[in-house]
């Protein structure tokens, strides 16, 4: 089976300062990982590598069997990936329902991707006119997720997923990034950083957790 996500020795610096010393990782479609590490370690610094903001040193991003190391966003979305990036792009003042409309794509039914994000969401249901400002990180988290997902993403990258929540809601988005990954969603994460990708699964198939851990030399 293509691995959906591959790095191989990634390597990135700031200016002279390397931060990243040689990453090698591997995804499977339907798998969730975990890359956890103490602030500084280079989590955030890995997904602008694989996102294309930070152009690795050395080293390849292979995303479901294409090469897109250095490739332009929209080739990268084309790749498949999606990314929440650190502050989940949240905007305040527009409603859940805003955000949401704002995600779809053009081309395929609304209302539908509308009614599968609010099956998935329940709560979201509850304050589609809520104005996104006035809701819990909790709240707000599951609202990138449910929008990222309107695309339906074969990988699905969330950096600092579980950041400035209580640890039982940390626990419930934990689950429903298993569950979406058993559905068709890779998922990676991390202890502040989590990066989440899936890729159509076969049904029943069984999630199974991996971890990186980012060290220091
Ligand atoms: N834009 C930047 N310019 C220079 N150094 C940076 C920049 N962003 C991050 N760093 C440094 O890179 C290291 C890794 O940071 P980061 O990837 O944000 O870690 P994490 O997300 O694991 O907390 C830190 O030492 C940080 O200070
Ligand atoms: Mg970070």
């Amino acid at each position: 089976m293509t691995t959906i996500l591959e790095l191989l020795d990634i390597r990135a610096a700031y200016g002279q300062i390397e931060v990243l010393h040689g990453i090698d990782v591997s995804v499977e479609p339907g798998k969730v990982l975990a890359v956890l590490g103490p602030n500084g370690a280079g989590k955030t610094t890995l997904v602008r590598v694989i996102s294309g903001l930070l152009r690795p040193t050395h080293g390849r991003v292979i995303i479901a069997g294409t090469d897109v190391t250095g490739v332009s966003g929209d080739a990268l979305a084309r790749a498949g990936l999606c990314v929440i990036q650190e502050g989940r792009g949240i905007f305040p003042r527009l409603t859940v329902e805003e955000h949401l409309r704002l995600a779809m794509p053009r081309r395929r039914g609304g209302s539908e991707l509308l009614a599968r994000a609010y099956e998935h969401f329940p709560r979201l249901a509850e304050r589609k006119r809520q104005v996104a400002g006035t809701m819990s990180g909790g709240e707000q988290q599951m609202l990138a997720l449910s929008r990222a997902l309107m695309w339906n993403p074969p990988l699905l990258i969330i950096d600092e997923l579980s950041m400035g929540l209580a640890p039982k809601v940390v626990q419930t988005l934990y689950e429903t990034v298993q569950t979406l990954a058993a559905a068709g969603t890779t998922a990676r994460r991390g202890r502040a950083d989590r990066l989440s990708g899936g890729h159509r699964a076969r049904p029943g198939r069984a999630v199974s957790r991996r971890r990186h851990f980012i060290r220091e030399e």
